[in-house]
C-alpha cells in the first residue's frame, strides 16, 4: 500500500504584500519546469489569496488560508469565513495553529467547529496540534497531543480529505527541530489515534511535521517514518528556501 500523498505547505503568517507574489511566482515557475514529488501549497495572508490565485492560476501550487471562522457569515468584525476563502481561490485552510490557540484563545472545541465549517465550504483542513516545552519536559507530550486530536478533529472528518500538522510549540520559529526519534514516536502515536478515531480516513491523512523546517534539515525530517510532509513558516517566505525543502521531499 502506498502512503498518503505528501504535502509541503508554506504558512506565510502575517507576512507579505503584493511584491511577495514574486516569490510565489518563482516557486510555481520552478515546479512547472520540474514537477515536485509532493503536493505544494502556499498559505498567504487573507489579503493575498485572491491575488495569488490570479498570479498562479491553475498551476502546481495550491493555495490555502491560515484560519477561518466557524460561522458562514455574520457580525464577526475582522473575521473571514470558510466560504470566503473558497470564493477567493483557496483549497486548503490551516486550523488550530498554536499561534491562534495561544494568542486568540482558540479552544479544541472552537477548532473542531472551524473544521466543520471548512469541510462544508469544500476546504481541506490542515489541523495543527503540538505540546509546549513545559508539557514535553513533564513527560506529557503524547497525552496532550492525543487530547488535542480527539477534541479538535470532529467525526465529520471521516470520509473526508484532511491533514494533521504536528508542531511542537517550542520548535516554531526558534530554530530548534525535534529529534527524529521523538518525531517518529509522536507521528506513530498520532497515526494510531487517527486510525482509531476516524477509521480509513485517519489511516490515509498525511501527518505533517512543522517547526523550524529549513532546506538544511528537511531531508532528515522528511525521511522519518509517518512524516507525510511539512508545514513551513519562515522558510516558506523565500522561493529558494521553500524550493530547497520541496526538493528534499
Ligand atoms: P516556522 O513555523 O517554520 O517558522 O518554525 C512553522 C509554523 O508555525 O507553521
Amino acid at each position: 500500500m502506498t502512503g498518503p500523498t505528501r504535502i509541503i505547505a508554506g504558512n506565510w503568517k502575517m507576512n507579505g504584500t503584493g511584491e511577495s507574489l514574486d516569490e510565489a511566482r518563482a516557486v510555481a515557475e520552478a515546479l512547472a519546469q520540474s514537477p515536485a514529488a509532493v503536493r505544494v501549497a502556499l498559505c498567504p495572508p487573507a489579503t493575498l489569496i485572491w491575488r495569488m490565485k490570479e498570479a498562479l492560476g491553475a498551476g502546481p501550487v495550491e493555495i490555502g488560508g491560515q484560519d477561518c471562522h466557524a460561522e458562514r457569515e455574520g457580525a464577526y468584525t475582522g473575521d473571514v469565513s470558510a466560504e470566503m476563502l473558497t470564493d477567493a481561490g483557496a483549497r486548503l485552510v490551516i486550523l488550530g495553529h498554536s499561534e491562534r490557540r495561544a494568542m486568540h484563545g482558540e479552544t479544541d472545541a472552537f477548532v473542531a467547529a472551524k473544521v466543520r465549517a471548512a469541510l462544508s465550504a469544500g476546504l481541506e483542513p490542515i489541523i495543527c496540534v503540538g505540546e509546549t516545552l513545559a508539557e514535553r519536559e513533564a513527560g506529557q507530550a503524547e497525552q496532550i497531543v492525543e487530547r488535542q486530536l480527539l477534541a479538535s478533529l470532529p467525526e465529520a472528518l471521516a470520509g473526508q480529505a484532511f491533514a494533521v500538522a504536528y508542531e511542537p510549540v517550542w520548535a516554531i520559529g526558534t530554530g530548534r527541530v525535534a529529534e527524529p526519534a521523538d518525531i517518529a514516536t509522536m507521528h506513530a502515536h498520532i497515526r494510531a489515534v487517527l486510525a482509531r478515531h476516524l477509521g480509513d480516513s485517519g489511516d490515509r491523512a498525511p501527518i505533517l511535521y512543522g517547526g523550524s523546517v529549513k532546506p538544511s534539515n528537511a531531508a532528515e525530517t522528511l525521511s522519518v517514518p509517518e512524516v507525510g510532509g511539512a508545514l513551513v513558516g519562515g522558510a516558506s517566505l523565500k522561493a529558494s528556501d521553500f524550493l530547497g525543502i520541496i526538493r528534499a521531499a
